[in-house]
């Protein structure tokens, strides 16, 4: 195999990647050919998925692709003809994960020379990675990227019977596909994709490049999946993208925007709408409205903040400064009374001082976070901050996550304190993982909650008087 020609391939390329098209984008239907619908019967497949939520929506749309061509789903991995690894770029240990995952597998390739491995997802977008790919790990089959996904089917075709690898990743969006068969997760609670893409290229992130331009997916569409959803049961859905706030600036001929899309959806039967994640600069006030207003629009609000240093915020290129976010953030509590807020920080960004982290720190304090997601900066490849300076030692990161960690945690510990005797709505998600006469679930402020109760309540909506909190859940009583 040392000898393959590596530029056969149809491989991304991240310049390529980084250019935003004046295309307009087709709104096209997924339809499965004839020739597709039976090549997997009384075969298996296996979808692992290990990125964002985004990520496992599309890891969704793999499976319901490939029960439509008639494979099934299988149990474990020694015993499976299709795997498909759809992976995650956003930092580097993500892909460490997925070296060592490719790795593994080799050897159940080795013992079922007919097992067809994929490698997919946001780490296939990337040159290096399919390279390496190439060149080192023969035993993959197929590459593919996130704007093709809908091509599955052929590319299970070309592997499975002209015993050829195939490599296909385009570097820029194609159309947004429709009809996309699915095979959810979960049975109550769903995600639904309202748009694709990032246009905010923030200087330390990758999915910009992974994910292509914004595009928002017709409102149509949206309240058609989401009547379909109830229709069959379901009790919430999170509406998905990587910066909803931008929803609909990308519609030529219309005038509508994600606060409009939240007063449409409010009021169709689902119980509860979520959604993920908010840009804080794109965040209005016709959202806010539409929040207070709508009876299922659930009071939580993910608002990433990243820093809470002016400089730090600059160089990430997140156009706002630390007092313009406060400033939306009040606007939104006034808006929303009693709203949970958490966020996603990033500490040891290239040059962060002491007073950077000092002014992060007092952020946390001044927001009131009820929750946060710390990570440590990840250098990657093709981004901006990837040639920044970087020389904060691995240690003094390390110990500023741990400060942070810290206060975090005061903050979720508080956000339930003030449930404490209260009689909250929850959603129950079945036993809890330490005890099965335990249930589990969420209450509209997402916070979970384990109570005493018969397994019937998985999938419903229960109120629970709460009776005692911890830092990371509350416990209740059925009332
Ligand atoms: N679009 C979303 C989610 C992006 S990924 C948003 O803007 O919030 C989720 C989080 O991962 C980001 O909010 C950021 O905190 C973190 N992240 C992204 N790139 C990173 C990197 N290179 N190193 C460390 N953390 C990163
Ligand atoms: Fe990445 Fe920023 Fe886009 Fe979020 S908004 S996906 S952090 S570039
Ligand atoms: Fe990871 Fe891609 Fe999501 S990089 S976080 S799977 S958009």
């Amino acid at each position: 195999m040392s000898s393959v020609d590596l530029d056969k391939y149809f491989k991304p390329d991240l310049n390529q990647a980084r250019k935003r098209s004046k295309n307009t984008i087709e709104e096209l239907k997924f339809d499965l050919s004839d020739a597709h619908y039976k090549i997997g019967i009384g075969k298996t497949y296996m979808v692992q998925t290990f990125g964002c939520q985004g990520n496992e929506a599309d890891g969704e749309t793999m499976a319901g692709i490939l029960e439509l061509m008639g494979f099934t789903k299988g149990l474990s991995e020694d015993n499976v003809d299709v795997i498909i690894i759809n992976t995650c770029a956003i930092r580097e240990n993500a892909e460490l994960r997925i070296w060592g995952t490719l790795g593994r597998l080799k050897a159940y390739k080795k013992q079922n020379p007919d097992l067809i491995l994929a490698l997919a997802g946001c780490m296939a977008q990337e040159e290096n990675v399919v390279e390496r790919v190439l060149k080192k790990y023969h035993h993959v089959d197929i590459i593919f990227g996130t704007h093709n996904i809908h091509k599955l089917p052929e590319y299970i075709e070309t592997a499975m019977f002209s015993k050829e690898k195939v490599v296909e990743v385009y570097s820029q969006e194609g159309d947004i596909i429709e009809n996309l068969p699915k095979v959810r997760n979960h049975k109550f609670k769903a995600w639904v994709n309202i748009m694709f893409g990032c246009d905010e290229f923030c200087t330390y992130c990758i999915v910009p490049y992974t994910r292509g331009k914004e595009r928002s997916r017709s409102k149509d569409e949206i309240i058609h999946e989401i009547k379909e959803l109830v229709e069959t049961g379901y009790k919430e859905v999170t509406l998905l993208g990587q910066n909803v706030n931008a929803y609909g600036k990308d519609f030529q001929d219309q005038n509508y925007t994600f606060g409009d899309l939240l007063r449409d959806l409010d009021g169709l039967g689902m119980k509860r709408i979520r959604f993920q994640t908010s840009h804080p600069h794109d965040l209005d006030q016709k959202t806010m409205d539409a929040m207070r207003d709508g009876k299922s629009i659930m009071p939580h609000f993910h608002l990433p903040v990243q820093s809470g240093s002016d400089s730090v915020l600059k160089r990430m290129n997140r156009h706002y400064t630390k007092e313009s976010y406060l400033k939306v953030l009040a606007d939104l509590k006034k808006a929303v009374p009693g709203i949970a807020v958490t966020t996603d920080i990033i500490v040891g960004f290239p040059g962060e001082t002491e007073e950077d982290f000092q002014d992060t720190l007092r952020l946390v304090e001044q927001a009131d976070y009820e929750g946060a997601f710390s990570f440590i900066f990840s250098k990657r490849e093709g981004t901006p901050a990837a040639k920044y300076i970087d020389d904060t030692p691995e240690e003094l990161k390390k110990e500023r996550l741990y400060l942070l960690n810290e206060k975090i945690n005061q903050g979720y510990l508080k956000g339930n304190q003030r449930f404490l005797n209260q009689t909250v709505k929850v959603l129950v998600d079945g036993v809890s993982k330490y005890d099965s006469d335990i249930l589990a679930g969420y209450t509209e402020h997402n916070k979970l909650v384990n109570f005493k109760g018969d397994s019937k309540w998985i999938g419903h909506i229960v109120d629970v008087k709460i009776t005692a909190v911890k830092t990371w859940f509350m416990l209740g009583e059925i009332v």
